[in-house]
């Protein structure tokens, strides 16, 4: 088998790269596309997460931020910048040591999760906690890039960004051999469905993974792509409800952005795809959380387990059956015509983005999590312990 090289070699014709495009890389993509059966025969589904925490900072930004630096390196920038809500300065802290580049990060002050704070500081970024929220940041960091071009934006507002997330949907239809019914994803600042749209359109366009052929129903060969589920904090859910969040608020971080950048983005590829957007309660989220961890062993962060959490509720509300739909941007939209499924035994066969490592925010972990329990180091008590007594 060749070696993984990163998502740009990989693939290199899907990307706007060139052979003289310095490629900054840790290597990132190729992540597990792991079958979740008991979750998923719980909840109805034939379902599969696709694990974006074993990236090498731990989240999906990497494959977005190999992009974004490598093409700032190539244009010649003398650093580089970004607001986060702690991914991506993650992402770019890392990036942009292996580039040799100064990196600034400028984060909400106390709304980042320890881990992604700690990634920043160890990979050398100059780290900039501001007494404002994401969106504020965000405001700032766009206008300094526009009065300085020699300094390179870095969120996802830069075209490069999205163009390396695309990947991950390449990813699935690798992995999967053909398309899911569905693909549920955490939305904070919309970038990242945005990107899954992109990719699972040009890879259809390409011709890859198209259903070879339809004989009993004589239907002409082509790719059926999956609807998109975009799920988002109640707290934070400007692209269910409408509107903008001047103050928002979840326990997962990650997705406390109340002006999504590629808004319109998003909703274009949620309206296209024939998908919607919900929200879920921060109790959900946890839930899910939890729910994924101890069913699946799988320990993806709190904001990433909304795509889990999501389709938890839509389960239970029958969506699948096509008895809920759901909202785009304000406006409620029916639930999907029933089409064949693909999955195992004709369940919907669908991908839950888990965006990050659960690792990233190991406060919230220990919060929910029972408490250990303590023994001095006495081999009866143990024994009585493990043994029930
Ligand atoms: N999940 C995680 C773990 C994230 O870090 C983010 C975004 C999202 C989901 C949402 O993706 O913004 O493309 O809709 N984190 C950004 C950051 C905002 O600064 O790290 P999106």
């Amino acid at each position: 088998m060749a070696r993984w090289q990163g998502v740009i070699r990989q693939y290199q014709r899907f990307l706007p790269v060139s052979e003289a495009t310095p490629v900054v890389t840790l290597l990132e993509g190729n992540t597990p596309l792991v079958p979740a059966p008991r979750l998923g025969a719980q909840l109805g589904l034939d379902l599969y997460l696709k694990f974006e925490g074993m990236n090498p900072t731990g989240s999906f930004k990497d494959r977005g931020m190999t992009m974004a630096m490598s093409k700032a390196v190539e244009a010649g920038a003398k650093a580089v910048i970004c607001a986060s809500t702690g991914n991506t300065s993650a992402a770019a802290a890392a990036y942009a040591a292996r580039a040799g580049l100064p990196c600034f990060v400028v984060i909400p002050d106390g709304a980042v999760a320890m881990g992604k704070l700690a990634q920043a500081l160890m990979y050398g970024a100059r780290t900039i906690q501001i007494e404002g929220n994401f969106d504020d940041g965000l405001r700032l960091v766009r206008r300094l890039a526009q009065e300085h071009p020699e300094i390179a934006l870095v969120n996802s507002v830069n075209p490069y960004r999205l163009q390396g997330q695309k990947t991950a949907a390449f990813e699935v239809v690798d992995a999967l051999g053909g398309y899911p019914d569905f693909l549920a994803i955490p939305v904070g600042n919309a970038g990242n469905i945005t990107a899954y749209w992109m990719g699972f359109k040009e890879y259809a366009a390409a011709g890859v993974g198209a259903v070879e052929s339809c004989s009993s129903s004589g239907a002409p060969a082509g790719a059926v792509l999956p609807r998109l589920l975009g799920i988002q904090a109640a707290g934070a859910a400007p692209l269910v409800n409408g509107g903008e969040v001047d103050d928002p608020q979840t326990v997962g971080t990650a997705i406390k952005i109340g002006r999504p950048a590629t808004r319109q983005g998003a909703i274009d590829a949620v309206r296209e795809s024939g998908g919607a957007f919900w929200s879920v309660t921060d109790e959900e989220m946890l839930a899910a959380y939890r729910r994924l961890a101890a069913t699946e062993g799988v320990f993806a962060e709190p904001a990433s387990c909304a795509s889990v959490a999501g389709l938890i509720k839509l389960s239970e509300n029958g969506y699948f059956e096509g008895r809920a739909g759901g909202f785009i941007d304000g406006t409620q939209v029916p639930a999907p015509e029933h089409r064949p499924f693909t999955g195992r035994g004709g369940r919907p066969k669908v991908v839950a983005v888990l965006t990050g490592h659960g690792l990233k925010d190991p406060d919230t972990a220990i919060r929910v999590s029972v408490r250990p329990e303590k023994l001095p180091a006495d081999y009866g008590r143990l024994e009585r312990l493990v043994l029930g007594g």
